[in-house]
């Protein structure tokens, strides 16, 4: 198994001291940043002024995850800014191709979000249009929610056509990963884990080591 990337989720960070709490994750892979537009999420998190100044101190590349509705108007603005990773939701573009496609002529990693309730499969066999796949371990919208075992299929029949294709497409969990959840997620399939509470509810440095453990200890 390639090494597991671990992104820190800033919405459970405090946003009044931001680049401190960036600075304190400088050990992850990359540091995951929800934008929720309150229609596509019953949440509001921030936008592109913001994420701007994120991606000026961050010590670590960006991985967006943008949880709001047109995408296909928004998240190109994301990869303008200097984002690594863009991830848009399925449930919120008219075109998953079209928009992938226009992230990555920008430059950024496109990725694909799927809901709980979403089916995965008019997505399978899109994997050559993406870089990454997310498949949410709990409804979008908050931290500190209880991690869905039952999405483990879904992430396994994605883990199985990432197989089959032979592509190195990353599939991203989120929602509820915790040192007890993180192996069974990769046992799943997962290798890039998104960790809101589970590292901001401690010290960060030593919270991103744990899961690193965690994940090391789970072997295929
Ligand atoms: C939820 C967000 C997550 C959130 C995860 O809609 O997409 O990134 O921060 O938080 P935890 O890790 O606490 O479940
Ligand atoms: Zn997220």
């Amino acid at each position: 198994m390639t090494a597991a990337r671990i992104n820190p989720s800033i919405l459970s960070a405090d946003f009044v001291n931001l680049q401190a709490e960036l600075a304190a994750i400088a050990s992850a892979d990359l540091v995951h940043v929800d934008v929720m537009d309150n229609h596509f999420v019953p949440n509001l998190t921030m936008g592109p002024p913001i994420v701007e100044r994120i991606q000026a101190v961050s010590p670590v590349p960006l991985d967006m995850h943008l949880m709001i509705s047109d995408a296909d108007r928004w998240a190109p603005g994301y990869a303008e800014l200097g984002a690594y990773s863009v991830t848009f939701h399925a449930e919120a573009t008219e075109d998953p191709v079209k928009l992938a496609r226009r992230i990555r002529e920008i430059g950024a990693r496109a990725g694909i979000a799927l809901k709980p309730g979403t089916d995965p499969e008019p997505y399978l066999e899109l994997l050559p249009e993406f870089d990454q796949v997310l498949v949410m371990t709990v409804e979008p919208g908050f931290g500190g929610q209880k991690f869905m075992h039952d999405m483990m299929p879904k992430l396994r029949r994605f883990a199985d056509a990432k197989a089959a294709s032979g592509l190195d497409v990353w599939l991203q969990v989120d929602g509820g990963i915790t040192v007890d959840t993180i192996a069974i997620a990769a046992e799943a399939g997962a290798d890039t884990f998104v960790a809101g509470s589970a590292v901001y509810g401690g010290v960060p440095e030593d919270r991103i080591a744990d899961l690193r453990r965690a994940v090391a200890n789970h072997s295929h």
